[in-house]
């Protein structure tokens, strides 16, 4: 990774963070992630997401972490929803690893796995679970440890409207037995 990237995790969201945080949503989606929104991306779309997602975090049902640069842009961001179902205690999810166009291919991709699967085992997770469209996302989590599960076609839309397949994964942070 380039040495001024740096992995915080956050604890809170301000008006500073949903304004990187949203830039960075706004470039994915642009260059085609499948990642909950459609085209057109707009700006209230993105903030309104975040700031569902800092009420979330101050809730304490979920990490999210973002890679920032030199001088503090947010460039990259991952979570982890930690809220789960009684009977799923030792489970959380994986969502929204973002990493926007201009920063990619540097390793912050792979800092921010390693930071919030750190997170994760921190907060008492043992499994975690996620999905992906990317065929970029799926040769980091490969490269990281995940388990291929399967692909489900037609499961969401790209951002232009074309069907998209999704790709299950999963990890043990630690041996379950
Ligand atoms: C998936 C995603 C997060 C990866 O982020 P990234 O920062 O590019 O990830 P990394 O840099 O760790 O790894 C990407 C590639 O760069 C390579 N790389 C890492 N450091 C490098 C370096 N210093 N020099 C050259 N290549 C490098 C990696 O080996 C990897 O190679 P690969 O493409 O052959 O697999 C990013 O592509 C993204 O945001 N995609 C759109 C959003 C999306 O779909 N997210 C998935 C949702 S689950």
């Amino acid at each position: 990774m380039a040495d001024t990237i740096g992995i915080r995790c956050l604890t809170t969201l301000g008006e500073r963070e949903i304004d990187g945080l949203s830039d960075v949503l706004i470039d994915c989606v642009e260059g085609g992630a499948s990642v909950s929104f459609m085209l057109p991306m707009t700006r209230a779309k993105a903030e309104t997401f975040w700031s569902h997602t800092a009420a979330s975090v101050a809730r304490g049902e979920r990490l999210v972490f973002a890679a920032e640069d030199a001088d503090g842009t947010i460039v990259g961001t991952a979570q982890i929803i930690l809220a789960q179902p009684e009977n799923q205690p030792h489970r959380g999810d994986l969502a929204k690893m973002l990493v926007r166009r201009r920063a990619r291919k540097r390793g912050v991709g792979a800092a921010l796995l390693a930071a919030a699967e750190r997170g994760a085992l921190d907060a008492g997770k043992t499994l975690l679970v996620l999905d992906t469209a990317s065929d970029d996302a799926d040769r980091l989590y490969a490269r990281h440890g995940w388990q291929r599960c399967g692909v489900i076609p037609d499961y969401a839309l790209w951002p232009d409207g074309r069907p998209c397949p999704t790709t299950y994964f999963y990890k043990f942070l630690r041996d379950p037995r």
